[in-house]
């Protein structure tokens, strides 16, 4: 019966954590998956997050379905996260918002109510970006396309490439844009080039699917936004898919939200009903402990104020870790121009130089970084920074 099924050649990213994990090397460096780490080498159980799992393990009440559309508080919380506490949008009741299965299940159910009502429309990622969001939109039934985004000679984002590409699109196209912490290339526009987007988008009609995996991390909670309220203040229609995986160190529980910005509360409501629609079909409705931790943090206001402190020193080591790394390979290899490492932010720097040298990489210095020259900041510490800009030097020497 099954005989015709064809091999399935595993995940590039998940495929690496996974020879990571069985790498008998006490040294080895996991730079490839989205990971945070910190000094240590650990991923941090969140003080906010485990005060959090106290009081919702302490609670007997009984485990029963959420709605289709999550966790009521839960949505909430991520509509004042994503969108603004004081909102206009939201005080017109203008947002639709669900709880999903992470940052995937967001772009996953989005996908597929965009299908439904746009089935003629194409899909345009960035060149390049994270594999799975052509996977996904493809998987929904769209044509994906990429556009310029990141030009390797420069190694900084080409600007007027993408915008000059986004002017040729066609109505109702749908964009997926980074709003920070670009993955994989950490090049991230600047609020300027974000408000000619947004310009853009409104003069072509374009239809924006923004994914938004690591709030915080760039810049921070509300700058990290800018693009969100930037949309908003031009009235424009979007989608958004948040995460919450890296920014509570929550991954296994899989909790993220799915947004989206109508025109009225009339037409958020039967958006909602869409979103409600196609969690029935895929999956019924999310887990409930993961958003059960969340909600109590983002709204307790003494585990909000520790959360937001501890997204911030996330932040601000990988920042650190990022200039440690620039110093080391400055040091190392000073013939080589490094400085684009600090035009980048958020988890992840590209070196598409590294490129080719991956396998190197592992096998001889047990260093981690994915096929495309993305290298996981948040992996480096300080004892294995050092060791890490000298591999990295000696692939290129
Ligand atoms: C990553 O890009 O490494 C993360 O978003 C994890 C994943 O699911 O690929």
């Amino acid at each position: 019966m099954f005989s015709t099924l064809s091999a399935y050649a595993g995940d590039p990213i998940l495929s690496l954590q996974l020879a990571y994990r069985d790498d008998p090397r006490p040294e080895k460096i996991n730079l490839s998956i989205g990971l945070y780490y910190d000094d240590e080498g650990n991923i941090p159980r969140l003080e906010s997050v485990q005060r959090a799992q106290e009081i919702v393990n302490a609670s007997t009440a009984p485990s029963v379905y959420l709605p289709m559309s999550g966790s009521p508080a839960y949505c909430k919380a991520t509509q004042e996260l994503v969108f603004g506490k004081d909102s206009e949008a939201l005080r017109a009741g203008r947002v639709a918002t669900i709880q999903t299965l992470g940052g995937s299940g967001a772009l996953k159910v989005g996908s597929d109510v965009l299908k439904k009502f746009f089935p003629n429309s194409a899909a345009r990622i960035s060149n390049p970006t994270w594999d799975n969001h052509r996977a996904i939109l493809e998987g929904a039934g769209f044509s994906v396309e990429a556009y310029p985004y990141f030009d390797p000679v420069t190694q900084r984002l080409d600007f007027e490439a993408m915008a000059a590409y986004l002017e040729t699109q066609a109505e109702q196209t749908i964009i997926v844009l980074h709003p920070c912490c670009h993955n994989p290339t950490g090049a991230d526009l600047n609020s300027a080039q974000w408000d000619e987007v947004v310009r853009i988008v409104a003069r072509r009609k374009l239809l924006p699917f923004l994914d938004m995996a690591y709030q915080g991390l760039g810049e921070g909670l509300e700058r990290d936004a800018y693009l969100v309220r930037a949309l908003v203040k031009a009235d424009l229609p979007f989608l958004v898919a948040n995460s919450y995986s890296k920014i509570f160190s929550i991954y296994g529980e899989r909790c993220g939200g799915l947004s989206m910005f109508c025109a009225n509360a009339d037409e958020a409501s039967r958006a909602l009903g869409q979103l409600q629609q196609a969690v029935r079909r895929n999956y019924s409705s999310p887990p409930a402990y993961g958003g059960h931790v969340v909600e109590t943090v983002l709204l307790d206001p003494e585990l909000r104020a520790l959360w937001e402190s501890e997204v911030d020193a996330m932040r601000e080591r990988i920042h650190e870790m990022r200039l440690e790394l620039h110093r080391g390979l400055v040091r190392v290899h000073p013939a080589y121009d490094w400085d684009f490492l600090l035009a980048q932010r958020g988890m992840f720097s590209y070196a598409p130089a590294l490129a080719p040298h991956m396998q190197e990489l592992i096998e001889k210095y047990g260093v981690y970084i994915i096929e495309s020259g993305r290298i996981c900041v948040a992996g480096l510490n300080t004892r294995n920074v050092e060791r890490t800009a000298q591999a990295f030097a000696s692939v290129l020497k």
